[in-house]
């Protein structure tokens, strides 16, 4: 399955939703969660985001493991979601800072 990382929290621009053809994201306050059980691997998805925040479980950067049981268990919590939004307020000014998981809010 695909993965969103630590860098799409308080930054949830949403344009990979629009992308989905199964319509797999999942929508919490400053965060979107892929459910790994319906994602089929397509990869339209990771190109979409501009903070680069998606990647293959098999290609994930150093330290974001803790991602992968994050999307399974967001996944089946949240709304699903398949419209691109307006991205946080403060988007930009969150793209890129490091270590942002202590923001997430559920
Ligand atoms: Fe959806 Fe494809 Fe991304 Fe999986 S890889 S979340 S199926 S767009
Ligand atoms: Fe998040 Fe990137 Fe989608 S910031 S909401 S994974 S476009």
């Amino acid at each position: 399955a695909f993965i969103v990382t630590d860098n799409c929290i308080r930054c949830k621009y949403t344009d990979c939703v629009e992308v989905c053809p199964v319509d797999c994201f999942y929508e919490g306050p400053n965060f979107l969660a892929i459910n790994p059980d319906e994602c089929i691997d397509c990869a339209l998805c990771e190109p979409e985001c501009p903070a680069g925040a998606i990647f293959s479980e098999d290609e994930l950067p150093d330290g974001q493991d803790v991602f992968v049981e994050l999307n399974r268990e967001l996944a089946l919590i949240w709304p699903n979601i398949t419209e691109k939004k307006d991205a946080l307020p403060d988007a930009a000014q969150w793209d890129g800072v490091e270590d942002k998981l202590e923001h997430l809010e559920r």
